[in-house]
Order: structure tokens, then C-alpha cells, then sequence
């Protein structure tokens, strides 16, 4: 198998693919990479045509751990080997104006929002969808980068200066009471599975820590029939994720991911079958394994700085994830999960684990 990108996503799915069977082939930039020292990797850049022509020739199937590949480099592969998820799938979520025409095509609720390619465009933006809201980049961004909260007219300016240019989006501000997430996983045959839902707490636009499952069966039902429409739209192969907000009790969606998700991790041992194992056995025509939580689960990345290992590993019921990255402001270099039978255990546990965790 084949896996565009060796980011700590791709690391897992290889180490999914161990006890299956499934040998992985990565493309990366760096013989250095979290996947990179796990399984083999052709070394270069990932929009390298030659390159993904050799990755394709050598695998039964092409996946990506990085979703911004341009399509029309992606197009020749397809007919050398299959690429799951669809190419359709990358292409909308790599733009937010086109992730969000086709959520609304679909009738699944959004941020009111406008497309902006010039200052001016932004005063009207500001002026018709009101304030507060956030100036985005519509590609390319991640873990918070690439946007503007603009709060007050006044800064408006300011959030020019520092993101301004063409290809943007302004969207209202949601003023959420929670952010959750669903990861969802369909087969070729159109078989579909959910996760359950995730609760997740961000801060300075990067997923801190989430919480599963997070019981809501109305939310929950909802997600899964907007996931399932989604999924079904784009004949999607693999796992697919949803980042939603909840407000006034109701979902907005915010993006979709199509790959496993962050906040996914803590399915490695806290289901029968992760998402990364999920998503191999999705993409290489195996039957899906069972998404059954096998308790009250709790995620938290490692941002900037590993933790004292020892001092969490005293945890109990807690495991550690490391990713073999180097540390850089930030940057996620591991995670741990913590998994307990009650919700109240889990809850006391994450408050204490999350004392000996301080991002940098
Ligand atoms: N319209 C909005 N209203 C309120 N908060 C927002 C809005 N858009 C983004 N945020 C906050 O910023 C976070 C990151 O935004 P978003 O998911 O759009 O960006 P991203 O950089 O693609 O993140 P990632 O890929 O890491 O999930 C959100 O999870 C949310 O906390
Ligand atoms: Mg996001």
C-alpha cells in the first residue's frame, strides 16, 4: 500500500498495517519522518510526478496522510492503481468555499460566510455577515494557521496585513458551546461505520484534548446522516471526518477531513478497531471492523515539548504515543489516551494527566 506523506497519521496507519498484514510505501520529504521510521520510503517531494509514479507502480492501492496533493498530479495515477479516498474527496475538502457549497447542496447547516480575493471584498464581507468573524485562507490551513479573528471593525486593517490576499474566506464567528467531530468509515461496497462521537476543546485554533464518546443521541444521529450523505455524494472510500460546532444545541459544520483525524486517536485503544486499522480494511477491500468503544476514553497531544514520560506512564490505564518528530513550537509530537470504565474516572484522570502536560 502506498501513503502520500509520513506525518505521524501515516506512522499509525503503518503501524495498523503490521498486524494485518498490510505493508505500507511511503513519499515523503524527509528520510526522517514519523512514518519514515516505521517502513519504507521513497524520499522526495510529494507532488514529485515520478515519484508518485513509482509509489503507485509499487502498491495495490494509494491513500495520503496530507490531503492537499493537487488533483491533476493525482489524475494519472488512477489509471495504475486505485486511489482511495476518491480524488474528488481531496479536491473539495482542500478548498473551504467548496467544502462549504457542498455541505449546503446537501443541506447540512454552515457558517454564513463570503469568498474574498481583495480588501474590498472583506469590508463587505464584514459588513453583510457581521462581526465577529474569521478571515481563512481557503487552502492550506491547519491547526489554526491561516486565519484572523476579526472582533472589532477597527482591525480590520490589521487582519489584511496579516493574512490578506486572494483566495480567502470570512465566516461568521460561531459562538459554540462545544466543538465534536465524527469519524465514519464506508467501504467500496457502500457499507458505512461510525465512531462514536468525539468531543474536542481547541485553544489558539489546535486541538488540545478530546473526549469520547460523547454522548448526545440527537447530535449523534444527525452527524451520522450528514456524514452518511457526504459519504455516499463523493463515493468515498476510507475514513472520512467531520469537524462540526454545536450551537444553540444544533450542529454547524465547520470541515471535513479525508483521512483518519486527531480526533480519532484515541480509537487505538479505546475500540475494537482503530481508524487507522479501519481505514486500511476500507481501502484494501476488507470486511470493517467493529467500532464498539470499549470504555470512556480521553485524548491529549503533546504540543511543542514531550511530556515526563515516566510520570505519565505511572498513570494507570494511560498510553503514550510518541512521535519521533523534533520539537518546534507547537508542533504535535505525540498524544496519550487515557481509557477508563466510567466517565467520572476518566474524567478525574485526564484532569490530573492533564497537569503534567504543558504545551509549548
Ligand atoms: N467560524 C468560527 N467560529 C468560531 N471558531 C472558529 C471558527 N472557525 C474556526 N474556529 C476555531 O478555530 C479552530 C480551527 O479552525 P479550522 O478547523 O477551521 O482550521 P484548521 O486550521 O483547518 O484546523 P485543523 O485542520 O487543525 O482542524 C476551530 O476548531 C475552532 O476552535
Ligand atoms: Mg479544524
Amino acid at each position: 500500500m502506498g501513503i502520500v506523506g509520513a506525518g505521524q497519521l501515516g506512522r499509525m496507519l503503518a503501524l495498523a498495517g503490521y498486524s494485518l498484514g498490510v505493508r505500507c510505501l511511503f513519499l515523503d520529504r524527509s528520510a526522517q519522518s514519523p512514518g519514515a521510521q516505521v517502513a519504507s520510503t521513497l524520499i522526495g517531494d510529494l507532488e514529485d510526478a515520478a515519484l508518485l509514479a513509482e509509489l503507485a507502480a509499487r502498491s495495490d492501492v494509494v491513500t495520503f496522510d496530507w490531503e492537499n496533493i493537487s488533483g491533476s498530479v493525482l489524475q494519472p495515477l488512477e489509471s495504475v492503481t486505485k486511489v482511495r479516498p476518491p480524488r474528488a474527496a481531496l479536491e473539495v475538502s482542500q478548498d473551504r468555499l467548496a467544502e462549504k457549497k457542498l455541505f449546503t447542496k446537501l443541506k447540512i447547516p454552515v457558517a454564513a460566510h463570503a469568498a474574498v480575493d481583495n480588501f474590498k471584498e472583506l469590508v463587505s464581507a464584514a459588513r453583510k455577515i457581521g462581526l465577529p468573524g474569521v478571515l481563512k485562507t481557503r487552502r492550506l490551513g491547519y491547526d489554526g494557521k491561516g486565519q484572523f479573528v476579526l472582533r472589532e471593525i477597527s482591525h480590520i486593517e490589521e487582519a489584511w496585513q496579516a493574512i490578506g490576499g486572494t483566495g480567502l474566506i470570512y465566516e461568521k464567528f460561531q459562538a459554540f458551546s462545544r466543538e465534536v467531530s465524527l469519524v465514519s468509515v464506508r467501504s467500496a461496497a457502500g457499507h458505512v461505520v461510525f465512531y462514536p462521537l468525539s468531543a474536542n476543546t481547541h485553544s489558539e485554533g489546535i486541538l488540545r484534548y478530546s473526549v469520547a464518546p460523547f454522548t448526545n443521541v440527537s447530535l449523534e444521529r444527525t452527524a451520522q446522516r450528514y456524514l452518511k450523505l457526504i459519504m455516499n455524494e463523493l463515493k468515498y472510500i476510507g475514513v472520512l471526518t467531520v469537524e462540526f460546532f454545536v450551537v444553540d444545541g444544533k450542529l454547524v459544520a465547520n470541515e471535513m477531513a479525508p483521512r483518519v483525524h486527531n480526533s480519532g486517536h484515541w480509537t487505538i485503544e479505546g475500540c475494537i478497531t482503530s481508524q487507522f486499522e479501519n481505514h486500511l480494511r476500507a481501502i484494501c477491500d476488507l470486511p470493517l471492523g467493529s467500532t464498539r468503544p470499549l470504555g470512556h476514553a480521553a485524548m491529549i497531544n503533546f504540543l511543542g515539548k514531550m511530556p515526563d514520560r515516566e510520570r505519565l506512564l505511572a498513570i494507570e490505564g494511560l498510553a503514550f504515543h510518541d512521535y519521533g518528530k523534533e520539537p518546534r513550537p507547537g508542533r504535535k509530537l505525540g498524544h496519550c489516551t487515557i481509557l477508563k470504565a466510567r466517565p467520572r474516572e476518566r474524567n478525574q484522570v485526564l484532569a490530573d494527566a492533564l497537569k503534567l502536560i504543558k504545551w509549548a
